[in-house]
């Protein structure tokens, strides 16, 4: 897999411009891909913001396999973070995520107001690898589509803040936090989840690796999607997709089925699908 988008000097860039904004914000929504919530993941995110209280926005939830959103939703909070699932392209208001902010900053919210402010707000950061869903979110969460600029202690002039509703504002995301493609198998889930464009990697590899998944983990699903029977069910994968290229007619011309197979998946052929669990984790923690 191409490490293209991976350059140490745009990672300082970036990692430097949200370090800047963090200081503005009290809280940051971090997006990720449900069907991939740690591959949708910048490595290097817990470095990056810290301490700073963080919610982690399982976004997609639509095309993920609900069990285990819950398993990554548990997870995630057994961290120590706040986790919530979402479905930002279909929701109309994403009330839910100014509520749990709340909720999570009650102690400085109480703090403040015991201080004499009546009103007192809070600020956020939103930030994830391209794809994830960040401007969608965005846009569900802001009330009127209108960049404000904060000319309050603490903000620096001209700075975008969207204003979601009275005591709660969002910072745009700040620089672009590249994936970084560290083993073969996070490359393939961000191809096979259309994260990463179609230039930068290998549809034979991806569509393998797509076919491998869905027989082993929604063998159901294949079946039904491809019409497949217990003999076709029992062939490995890669004999598999040589038996799929011959049935739509594309010969030995196995990169067409493999691309098939990609897209089926991406436009939720085989149903909602989760390309990762926590377990798979295991030794590998940050
Ligand atoms: P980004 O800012 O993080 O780069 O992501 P963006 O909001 O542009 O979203 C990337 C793609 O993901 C968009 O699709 C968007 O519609 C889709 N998307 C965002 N949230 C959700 C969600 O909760 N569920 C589903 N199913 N899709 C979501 P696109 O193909 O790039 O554009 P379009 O198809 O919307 O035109």
């Amino acid at each position: 897999m191409a490490q293209i988008q991976w350059f140490p000097g745009h990672m300082a860039k970036a990692r430097n411009q949200v370090q800047e904004k963090l200081k503005l914000v009290d809280l940051v929504l971090e997006i990720v891909d449900s069907r991939v919530p740690e591959a949708s993941r910048n490595p290097m995110m817990n470095q990056i913001v810290g301490q700073k209280p963080r919610i982690m926005v399982l976004n997609k939830k639509d095309l993920a396999d609900p069990q285990k959103t819950a398993e990554w939703l548990a997870y995630y909070r057994k961290q120590g973070y706040e986790a919530i699932a979402i479905d930002a392209q279909h929701a109309r208001r994403l009330q839910q995520i100014p509520q749990l902010a709340r909720q999570m900053m009650k102690a400085k919210l109480e703090k403040q107001k015991s201080r004499g402010i009546r009103n007192p707000g809070l600020r956020a950061m939103c930030i994830g690898i391209p794809n994830v869903g960040k401007s969608t979110v965005l846009n569900r969460l802001v009330k009127k589509n209108i960049a404000v600029t904060g000319n309050r202690p603490g903000v620096t002039k001209n700075q975008q803040w969207l204003t979601a509703d009275d005591t709660f504002q969002v910072l745009d995301t700040p620089g672009i936090l590249w994936p970084k493609f560290e083993d073969e198998s996070v490359g393939n889930k961000l191809a096979l989840t259309g994260a990463i464009a179609d230039t930068v990697y290998q549809a034979d590899t991806v569509g393998l690796f797509g076919l491998t998944f869905f027989q082993q983990g929604y063998p159901q699903a294949l079946r039904k999607a491809y019409g497949l029977n217990d003999d076709d069910m029992a062939q490995k994968p890669a004999d598999l997709m040589i038996a799929l290229s011959q049935k739509w007619g594309y010969g030995e011309e196995y990169n067409r089925a493999a691309e098939r197979v990609i897209f089926d998946a991406r436009q939720g052929k085989f149903g909602p699908f989760t390309l990762e669990v926590p377990g798979d984790l295991d030794g590998h923690a940050e």
